[in-house]
């Protein structure tokens, strides 16, 4: 079963815009031949239409966060229409740093996933378990938890349009990248929550992404497992080079 392969960059709080630019500049400039992969970029919303510009139609766009009401007075927030309106395809929901550092909910983030597929948005919707969980022996249980509520009431044709990814929290910013045996055995029990709920076809279809730690040295491990169909790259993705070898993976 083919499915899939995306290389994604979250370059969470970090670049002014003419680092954004240059960063992209050099992504296009090393990018080649890169077959069938796709590449997603999610560049701060600030920068989001200038690196929309900048990508061209070799690197989509997708936005960090965004919050499921239409418009309204929510100081600070961005709409599922502007997120669609600036030109990006993605949007990042439910990642970590947003549940554990902003304290977004499961309830939430359900919220954003349907209100992202209502304009069309295709969410990359995160999840994992924190170090805890994993001692305890509870990270399939919270995993799946995570997920059933994330897409609960989402109809089975929205998800061609949703991508999961499992950045477990220890292993995010932190370089303790989780091993190949431990991402894939996850990803096989993602598959069976997607089974479960949507049956064998969407199980084996959605594409399932790994991120935490994700650098050059272990891409290869990580994106030879069967049930890894890409990786969610934080801290490098944010030089050309590295992303680059990253997304060059043989
Ligand atoms: P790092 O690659 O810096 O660990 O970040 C992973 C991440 O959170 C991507 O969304």
């Amino acid at each position: 079963m083919k499915r899939r392969e995306i290389f994604a960059g979250n370059w969470k709080m970090y670049t002014t815009l003419s680092e954004a630019l240059a960063l992209i500049e050099g992504i296009i400039k090393g990018l080649g031949d890169i077959a069938n992969r796709e590449i997603v970029v999610f560049p701060p919303a600030v920068h989001a239409r200038e690196v929309v510009k900048a990508c061209g139609n070799k690197i989509a766009v997708g936005l960090q966060n965004m919050y499921f009401e239409k418009e309204g007075a929510f100081t600070g927030e961005i709409s599922p229409l502007m997120v669609k309106d600036v030109g990006a395809r993605f949007i990042l929901i439910g990642h970590s740093e947003r549940r554990h550092v902003f304290g977004e909910t499961d309830e939430m983030i359900n919220r954003k996933i349907h209100a992202a597929l209502d304009v069309g948005l295709e969410p990359m919707v995160c999840v994992g378990e924190l170090i805890s969980e994993r001692e305890a022996g509870n990270s399939e249980k919270v995993v799946e938890t995570q997920l059933k509520a994330a897409l609960a009431g989402v109809a089975r044709d929205q998800m061609n349009k949703v991508v999961i990814a499992y950045e477990p929290v220890w292993a995010i910013g932190t370089g303790k990248v989780a091993t190949p045996e431990i991402a894939e055995s996850m990803h096989q029990s993602i598959r069976n929550v997607l089974k479960a709920l949507y049956g064998a076809e969407i199980a084996t279809t959605v594409p399932v992404l790994y991120g935490g730690s994700v650098k050059p040295e272990n891409i290869k491990g990580l994106f030879s497992q069967e049930n890894i169909d890409g990786v969610l790259v934080g801290g490098a993705s944010l030089t050309a080079k590295s992303f680059l070898d990253i997304i060059h993976v043989q």
